[in-house]
């Protein structure tokens, strides 16, 4: 159980410039104060991260948003549906917008997130800052859903880790632009087109590999193993991450169950990866969860 003293303890850590680990219901997330250049630079140093990948500022609630980013019904509209939870936005700064222009990269739009944990929102209350904060692995590799797993990969660089158990939903967030002329889904997730469409109306799936947001970098999520996907069987040699009926040496969600399998899917991938060269993947059925699921399998399977 996280005590309260320990929210005031990481709060105060924020405050004062350092780096810490917090879980969100995506995954965990590596978090600094988004108002202080130095502390964000940290984040970049730490993950080693391409200084062009710019990162999700996490707010307490839609009002908080607007004081960073320019009001867009169709935002607030999206923010009230599904807020606090998995869908990122990403409009035009302000004029008076006081984030870091490290938290952009350079652009001149921010990408914004209400997270729905607890810890997550205890934190943004007891620091009353907006929280610069992305996956907490290094660059490149999948993300983490437990915060063993941010120990692993960043514990030397963190100032605390905020251990709220494992990350219900498993992916991160989905992320969808607004700061253009038409909305579009950067990266798939949680918050399905399906859903988004039901809120505003058409939207694209962003597919044309124009790397705008750079998460969407083809191989961002790749463990060491060679990853072989719609995999029936595994062949000789190979390790299965089964999904449903399929017999493997872990399973996704022996129901078919889209949501389980997400909340898996990083896990067990890291847990192969600690032994096998090769990783067969049973198919997954694109709909729903599932489309973001192939995303980030996809991903991993590049080299
Ligand atoms: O679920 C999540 O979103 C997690 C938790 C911690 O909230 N965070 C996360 O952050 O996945 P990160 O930095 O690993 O991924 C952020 C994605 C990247 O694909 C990044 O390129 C994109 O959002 N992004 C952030 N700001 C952007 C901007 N201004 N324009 C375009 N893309 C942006
Ligand atoms: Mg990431």
């Amino acid at each position: 159980m996280i005590q309260h003293s320990q929210i005031e303890t990481a709060a105060a850590l924020l405050r004062a410039g350092k780096l810490v680990a917090f879980p969100t219901e995506t995954v965990y997330g590596l978090g600094a104060n988004a108002l202080d250049d130095a502390a964000v630079a940290r984040i970049y140093a730490a993950k080693q991260r391409p200084q062009f990948n710019p990162l999700i500022t996490h707010v307490s609630d839609a009002a908080t948003a607007f004081l960073h980013g320019k009001f867009n019904p169709d935002a607030e509209r999206l923010m009230a549906a599904f807020w606090p939870g998995a869908l990122t936005i990403i409009l035009p700064r302000r004029d008076d917008c006081q984030l870091s222009l490290l938290v952009g990269a350079g652009l001149d739009c921010i990408a914004l997130r209400a997270p729905d944990h607890p810890l997550a929102q205890a934190l943004l209350a007891a620091s009353g800052l907006p929280l610069a904060a992305p996956s907490a692995n290094r660059s490149g590799r999948v993300s983490p859903t437990l915060a063993r797993h941010v120990e692993e990969e960043l514990g030397d660089k963190l100032a605390m880790i905020l251990d709220g158990g494992a990350c219900s939903v498993g992916i991160e967030s989905t992320v969808l632009d607004l700061s253009g002329n038409a909305p579009v889904i950067l990266r798939p997730g949680s918050v399905t087109k399906a859903m988004i469409e039901g809120v505003i109306g058409a939207v694209r799936l962003s597919g044309d590999g124009a790397i705008k947001s750079p998460g969407m970098l083809e191989s961002h999520y790749a463990p060491n193993a060679i990853v072989r996907l719609n995999a029936e069987n595994a062949e000789a040699g190979e390790t299965l991450l089964a999904f449903g009926s399929a017999e493997g040496d872990l399973n996704l969600s022996k129901n078919g169950d889209l949501t389980e399998a997400a909340a898996n899917l990083f896990a067990m991938l890291r847990v192969l990866d600690k032994t096998a060269t090769r990783i067969a993947v049973s198919p997954i059925p694109m709909e729903g969860l599932g489309i973001a699921i192939n995303d980030r399998l996809q991903r991993a399977a590049v080299r």
